[in-house]
């Protein structure tokens, strides 16, 4: 799925520049921003739920400590992932992955990045994609090839990206193997060679890891087919004016 520009504006973890990251807040200022494509992370509950949070551990984002793994999903809705980004956001609330399937089912499409290092996660979240009836609408991506090779084998009709640092021949050769659609190389390491080189490999090229503004732009300009950025509104605004200048 792309924009009207061709290239896809992917809010990773939301908009994440302006809200808590992984959280209904900032997935709907980045629908609000014109963003129609969210990326987020998830991972398994110590009673196998899958839920909506980037790191191994609630430390960073959320008022509670430990592992996500060890807290059951009770536990966890019970934890402030709000205050550490703003007071204004006190009471924001770790999704659980059906709650997000639910809230953007015909509005948004999902980028789902597979951070937990279990094959259960994989599975469980496959089923809750075609329970919800949005494998139309979601990309399941990861750094783990076997997650990949989970995805591929569980669900083939599931289109898959691969994060990476940068795409060399060996990468592309697991890739073709595995049947892996989507490179996704850090965005640093895009070239307009690298991505003519992907392309004519039949890959569709989405950069992650867009820090800068300027990074921003090198990406657009590498024709590259889309990239997650934590500032949505800035990118689409790019693209908008660029597309009009032309
Ligand atoms: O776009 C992929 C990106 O989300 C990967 O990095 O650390 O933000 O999950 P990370
Ligand atoms: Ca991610």
């Amino acid at each position: 799925m792309t924009d009207t520009t061709g290239f896809t504006v992917i809010a990773h973890r939301g908009a994440s520049s302006y809200a808590p990251e992984n959280t209904f807040a900032a997935f709907d200022l980045a629908l609000e921003m014109g963003a129609s494509h969210l990326e987020l992370d998830v991972h398994l509950t110590a009673d196998d739920e899958i839920v909506v949070i980037h790191d191994d551990t609630v430390d960073r984002t959320t008022d509670g400590t430990g592992t996500v793994s060890s807290h059951t999903i009770a536990a966890l809705r019970a934890l402030d992932a709000g205050s550490w980004f703003g007071d204004r956001f006190k009471g924001t609330r770790v999704p659980s992955f059906g709650e997000v399937l639910e809230r953007y089912a015909g509005r948004a499409y999902l980028h789902v990045e597979l951070k937990g290092r279990s094959a259960g996660l994989s599975r469980r979240t496959i089923d809750a994609i075609r329970t919800a009836g949005m494998t139309r609408d979601v990309t399941m991506t990861s750094f783990q090839k076997i997650r990949l090779e989970e995805v591929r084998s569980d669900a083939p009709e599931l289109p898959t990206g691969w994060l990476v640092g940068d795409a060399s021949a060996a990468i592309t050769r697991d890739a073709r193997a595995i049947g892996v659609t989507q490179l996704c190389p850090l965005a640093k390491a895009l070239t307009p060679d690298l991505v003519r080189r992907l392309h004519a490999d039949g890959f569709v090229v989405r950069a992650w890891g867009v820090g800068t503004e300027e990074l921003m732009r090198q990406v657009v300009e590498s024709g590259a087919d889309g990239m997650t950025v934590n500032f949505p509104n800035v990118a689409i605004e790019y693209l908008r004016t660029r597309a009009s200048s032309r």
